[in-house]
């Protein structure tokens, strides 16, 4: 069976798929920084389930990650049968008083190196027959989004790529499908320094499981964007037919720094 890669496998929606799809048989290529994580998960997993796990720990934006992550899973001969672009981060706040430093950090890993991926495993995926792209993109990437500005445009640019990748993949039996969940109960919002502000949004909050259950459902359907959650299915729609001003204007409530 062709191994599906998964980056940000350490933890949160990451980590609940690569234990989805460990149950459904599927072996496993883990990528992120914490070694000593994923290292634990491939054993827990392996208490569980008799799948081949390996491991890769690498920072995503140092020198060439891509390329590397690409070099060592033909040096291993691995068939890579589904590529799961997950690693991202958020940056929470008032843009003009950010870190622009982390700005353009988490525009390189939401965006660059999910292309670059993308790019460089078109040619293993078309190896292993019927291949799966999922790339993990936002309820974010709906709608503008004040105080979360440039993360929710790095989401709509998944979104966009996703979907217009998949027309081009289409004839090389590739399936590329795009996940947004909304609020997910993660480190994502204290990581993007959301903390202390984030209890409005706890109640909608789902579980990286329900997320990872929902994305892989969605898959075997090959459905071109899952949204996770009724909730998050009524919020796209809204944002759709409501005035992009009013959306706006709702998020900025919402979000606003206290
Ligand atoms: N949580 C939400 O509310 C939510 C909602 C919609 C979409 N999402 C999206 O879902 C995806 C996963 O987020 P999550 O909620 O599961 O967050 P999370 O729990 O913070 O997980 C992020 C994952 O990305 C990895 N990562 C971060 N920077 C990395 C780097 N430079 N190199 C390699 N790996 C890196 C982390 O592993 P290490 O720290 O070990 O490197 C971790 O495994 C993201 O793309 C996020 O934008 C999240």
């Amino acid at each position: 069976m062709a191994y599906a890669l998964i980056t940000g496998a350490s933890k949160g929606i990451g980590k609940a798929l690569a234990l989805e799809l460990a149950a459904a048989g599927t072996p496993l290529v883990l990528v992120a920084r914490s070694k000593d994580i994923l290292q634990q998960l491939s054993a827990e997993i392996g208490l569980n389930h008799k799948v081949d796990i390996k491991v890769f720990a690498i920072d995503l934006l140092s020198e060439q990650a891509p390329e590397k992550i690409y070099a060592w899973c033909v040096e291993q001969q691995l068939q890579v049968g589904m590529l799961i672009n997950n690693a991202g981060v958020g940056v929470y706040g008032k843009f003009a008083s950010s870190s622009i430093d982390k700005q353009v950090s988490m525009l390189a890993l939401n965006q660059e190196v999910m292309v670059k991926l993308t790019y460089l495993f078109i040619p293993l995926l078309q190896q292993a027959g019927k291949a799966h792209i999922l790339n993990v993109s936002s309820t974010a990437a709906f709608q503008s989004m004040p105080y979360f500005s440039v993360y929710a445009a790095t989401k709509s640019f998944v979104l966009s790529f996703s979907r217009a990748l998949r027309q081009e993949l289409k004839r090389k039996k590739i399936n590329v499908s795009c996940l947004c969940p909304g609020p997910t109960d993660s480190s994502f919002f204290d990581e993007a320094g959301y903390e202390g502000v984030g209890n409005d949004i706890n109640y909608v909050k789902m579980t990286p499981e329900a997320v990872a259950k929902s994305a892989l459902r969605g898959l075997e359907y090959e459905y071109a964007v899952i949204i996770p959650g009724f909730s998050n299915k009524i919020g796209a729609v809204l944002s759709r037919i409501l005035p992009e001003g009013l959306t706006v204007k709702a998020v900025s409530y919402l979000f606003r720094p206290r």
